[in-house]
C-alpha cells in the first residue's frame, strides 16, 4: 500500500455517522414505497452510503429497526454486494473493468495506470479522500472495452491517457461529463439517485450507443426477425 492510501484495517476509526432525523425519515418514506417493506432493503442501503459514505454500523442499525428485521440481515445483504462499501469510499469511486473483454482491449494497463497515478490498489481510497479504486467485474458494456466507471457513470471506450487526464480534471474541479452524457458529480449524488431521489439528469445523454444499435440496424437492413417464442406445453392435470 502507497503512503498515500488509506489503510483499511479493522482498528482504523471510521468517521461519525451523518444519518439524522431527516435521514431516518427519508429511509422510513423509502419503506413505504414498497408492498413488502422489506423490498427497500437495497435503495435504503445506497441512501446510507450516500449520506455516510459507506455503510455505517448505525445505518445498518437504522434500517433494521425500520424494516423490523435484524442487524445480520442487513449486514449479509450489505456484505453480499459489492456496490456497498464497508469503509469510506472516495468523493470519485472509480471502477475499472478487468474482465476477460476489457482487459485483452486495455482494462489490465488501465487498472496499472490509475494504480500508479492514484498511489492506491484495488480496495483503496486516496488520504485526501477524494479517489477509491475498485477493480470491478463486466458492466455488459463490452462493445465499449476498456470501459472504467466513476461513481457508476459509464467512461467508454478509455485509454490510459485518457484516465490520467479524467483525474487530472476531476482533481481541479473541471466540469467532467461520462461519455454518455450525464455530468459527473460525486458518489454520494450517484448513490442518492440509486437510492430512488431523480437528480433531474435522467434524459442526459442517448439511451444506447452506436455500437450497441449496430446489431439492429443490422437486422434492420437484412429484414432478420426473431423467431416467435415456443409455446410452453400445459403440464397435464394443469389448470386450463
Ligand atoms: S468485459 Fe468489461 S464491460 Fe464487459
Amino acid at each position: 500500500m502507497s503512503d498515500s492510501a488509506m489503510e483499511h484495517d479493522e482498528t482504523e476509526a471510521l468517521p461519525p455517522t451523518m444519518i439524522d432525523q431527516a435521514v431516518i425519515k427519508q429511509l422510513t418514506a423509502l419503506s413505504k414505497r414498497y408492498p413488502h417493506p422489506r423490498s427497500a432493503l437495497l435503495p435504503m442501503l445506497h441512501l446510507v452510503q450516500a449520506v455516510d459514505g459507506f455503510i455505517s454500523a448505525r445505518g445498518i442499525e437504522v434500517c433494521a429497526e425500520i424494516l423490523g428485521i435484524t442487524q445480520a440481515q442487513v449486514s449479509g445483504v450489505a456484505t453480499f454486494y459489492t456496490m456497498y462499501k464497508r469503509r469510506p469510499a472516495g468523493k470519485h469511486h472509480i471502477g475499472v473493468c478487468t474482465t476477460a473483454l476489457c482487459a485483452v482491449m486495455g482494462g489490465d494497463a488501465l487498472l496499472e495506470t490509475m494504480e500508479d497515478k492514484l498511489g492506491i490498489t484495488d480496495g483503496e481510497t486516496t488520504s485526501d479522500g477524494l479517489f477509491s479504486l475498485e477493480k470491478v467485474e463486466c458492466n455488459a458494456a463490452c462493445d465499449f472495452a476498456p470501459v472504467m466507471m466513476v461513481n457508476w457513470e459509464f467512461m467508454d471506450n478509455m485509454t490510459p491517457q485518457k484516465a490520467e487526464q479524467l483525474i487530472d480534471d476531476l482533481r481541479s474541479g473541471r466540469e467532467v461529463r461520462s461519455t454518455r452524457g450525464p455530468k459527473l458529480t460525486s458518489l454520494a449524488d450517484s448513490e442518492k439517485v440509486l437510492a430512488g431521489f431523480l437528480d433531474g439528469q435522467g434524459n442526459e445523454g442517448p439511451s444506447a450507443g452506436e455500437p450497441s444499435l449496430e446489431g439492429v440496424r443490422l437486422a434492420e437492413k437484412k429484414k432478420w426477425t426473431a423467431p416467435a417464442p415456443k409455446k410452453t406445453p400445459k403440464a397435464k392435470g394443469g389448470k386450463k
